[in-house]
This record gives structure tokens, sequence and C-alpha cells, in this order.
């Protein structure tokens, strides 16, 4: 028999439903995870890399995460820092994620931990570098499961130092990523006796290199360091060849320089150095399976992006495993993955206690479409985390 009470007691039993803490029998309600990554743009590439992993390691798991089962909700960020707070915004607020993950672009994730620090939100960063989201803005319930943009850098620092380059120019995108990148080089180079005797850079995400590679050739540096990275990297590495400068000036970079990228770069990469958290040809078990399943369900090869993604994933699995799916638990989701070694494709690694990867940072060669790993160029680095207090 209904009466008219059915319906208020079928709303109650809903929400009770919904309640990821409900009794055993009950289904939890999906977990709502808000990917904002770039989808077009010169990043494009580098955000469907991060969702195809993110992806793959939550199809292993069954498709569901700490018992819960994913709903997803994506925005097209566009790498573009000026309409971040508003994408930020919309999935929080709109489509009430649990969780954001997100971003490429070092300016958008610094718009989306200050959103993620205003409202509570969880955020994972599967790629951006920003060395303030894990220095000054880092909190409990903010992740990176990628690396700061001072590490890559670091590592090639002493690189270029060990080599004996004395003079250096660098050259970048005028945004965070570039000017960290390029510091935390100098931060090591200089150390080390080396000199940086230009910055160039242009603003993101232009593509029009020929007046400084010009510069370059007049400067005739031992060297060059850079940071690029997706269609933009692929453009430059292609005109640094071109320019006739590859066999006069050798051109270093983090190692975004040349992955994902190796296809379109043909021979104009060939032998580059790069120093980064991933590399082909690793011999690792966990990653060959990786490099397995990824081809087997997207029938591309994975790169650093991909990876990132793929831990991005398996930290929230880690998170909310300890807090049986109540993502609102936020300092024993902490504490779980403080303490967590992550059984990465790039190597085992843990967080340091600003909640950024404590990871080795590859020697990588092109040798014709892999990014070959020839040695670590700098092991279990964690970034200094400069001005984060937690
Ligand atoms: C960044 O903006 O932090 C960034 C973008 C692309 C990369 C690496 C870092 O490949």
């Amino acid at each position: 028999m209904t009466t008219r009470r059915t319906p208020l007691i079928l709303g109650a039993l809903a929400a009770a439903f919904a309640f990821a803490g409900a009794p055993a029998w009950a289904q939890p309600a999906k977990l709502k995870v808000g990917l904002m990554l770039p989808y077009t743009g010169t990043f494009a590439a580098l955000g469907t890399a991060i969702e195809n992993g993110f992806r793959l390691y939550v199809a292993e798991q069954g498709g569901k995460l700490g018992g819960r089962e994913i709903e997803w909700f994506k925005v097209d960020d566009e790498s573009d820092p000026s309409k971040a707070t508003d994408n930020a915004n919309k999935l929080i607020k709109r489509d009430n994620v649990d969780v954001l993950v997100g971003s490429v672009h070092s300016g958008v994730a610094m718009a989306m931990a200050r959103v993620a620090r205003d409202s509570g939100t969880m955020l994972i960063v599967p790629n951006a570098g920003a060395d303030a989201v894990t220095g000054p803005m880092c909190a409990q319930h903010i992740f990176r499961s990628s690396f700061s943009n001072w590490q890559p850098g670091y590592a090639m620092g002493e690189v270029m130092a060990k080599k004996g380059h004395k003079k250096v120019v660098t050259i970048t995108w005028k945004y965070a990523a570039g000017d960290e990148s390029v510091k935390g080089f100098r931060e090591a180079f200089e150390k080390q006796g080396g000199q940086v005797v230009k910055d160039l850079s242009l603003p993101f995400p232009g593509v029009e290199f020929q007046a400084l590679l010009t510069e370059i050739a007049s400067l005739k540096p031992d060297a060059v360091y850079t940071f690029f990275a997706g269609g933009g990297a692929v453009k430059f590495v292609k005109d640094y060849a071109a320019a006739g400068l590859k066999a006069s000036i050798p051109l270093y970079g983090a190692g975004f320089l040349t992955d994902g990228t190796l296809q379109a770069q043909g021979a104009a990469a060939d032998g580059l150095l790069t120093t980064l958290h991933y590399g082909d040809s690793l011999d690792k078990p966990r990653d060959k399976d990786f490099r397995l399943a990824y081809v087997k369900a997207y029938k591309l090869q994975p790169d650093v992006y991909a990876v990132q993604g793929y831990d991005a994933a398996q930290m929230l699995g880690i998170g909310l495993a300890a807090v049986k799916g109540d993502i609102g638990k936020k300092a024993e989701f902490a504490a779980a993955l403080e303490k967590a070694r992550i059984d990465s494709p790039r190597g085992a690694f843990s967080l340091g206690k600003t909640h950024n990867p404590v990871q080795d940072i590859y020697l990588r060669q092109v040798v014709g479409q892999e990014n070959k790993v020839i040695g670590v160029a700098s092991k279990a680095l964690a970034d200094p985390g400069r001005g984060c207090r937690m």
C-alpha cells in the first residue's frame, strides 16, 4: 500500500544511500571527479594523455576508487590562467565535484590551488610544476603527482656543469613554468661555477623563435638550456636544428622538450640530452606492464603525462582507501599519502611533507623515437618546498 508519505520516505532513503558512509548494504554515492585540463592549444595532447592515464588506473581497479564508482566531469581549461578561476568554480559549485584534478599549465594550476584552498576542495595536480603549489600555497588537501618546475631544471644544472659548460644561454616561455625551470637550472649551474650569460624568452604560447635564435648564434654560448613543452617544443627543436645551431651549440632541456613530441620532431631531436622523472626503456616490470596496458587501451605510446595521470589516480585511490571512501576526512587522507610509497611506472616514489614527489630525475638521450634513460642525474631529489607552512 502506498501513502502520501511514500515519496518522503523514499527521499530520506535516497539521501541515506547517497551518503558515502552509508550502511554496508547501501551503494555509496559515486565520487565526482572534475578533470580540468587543456584539450585545445599547445598542451592539448598533454591533457589527453593525463586523462588517459588517470582512466587506465581507474579501469584497472574495476572502475572504483575507495569502493566508490566514479562520475566524470570535464572542463577544457585552454591553458588560460584568466579563465581558470571560473573554470574551477564551475566544477566545484555547479557540478559539486569531490576532487579537482588539473592542470598542465602552471598559471592555471596556481588559480586552481587558490580556489581549492578557499573552498576546501581536494586537489591533485597531475602536471603543472608551479613551485608555489607545493610552496607558499601548500595545504593538507593539495597534492602533486608530477614534479616541481625546480626539479628537472636543478638536475640539468648539475649535468651541464659536469659536462664542462661554463657559459650558457637560457630560452623559454615567459611564465611561471619557464621562469622557475630556468631558476632551478641556474641555482645548480652557478653553484658549480657556471654562468648564465643571457636569459631569453617569449610570451606563452608563442612560437616566433627566429629573432631569438639569431641572438643565440651571435652570443655563441657553450650551450643552451631550455624549457618548452607540447606543440611549442616540437617547433622549437625543429627551428633550432633548421637554424644550423644544433651542431655548434648543444641544446639541453627539461625533458618536456622531447616527451610526447618525438614523432613530430623527427631527426631534429636526435641525440638531445634532457632531464626528467620518466623515460623510455626504464626496464622496470611495473613500467612494462603499464606501457603494454596503455598501448592496448589507447593505441598510443604513453609518455610522462600519461604516467602522471595514472599516478594521480593511484594517489586518489590510496587516500580514499584509507578513509573508506569518505573524502571529507582530509587529515586521514593526507596521513595515508604522506606515508605511502607510490608504485609508479617511473619507479616508486614518496611524497615530501609539502606533497610533492621525492623522485629520481633521469638523464635521457633521444635515440630514434625514444627518450633513452642513460643514467640518474639526481637521486631521490626533493623540491626545497620554500615557503610551505603546513
Ligand atoms: C607548466 O606550465 O607547469 C608545465 C607545462 C607543460 C609541461 C611542464 C610544465 O610539460
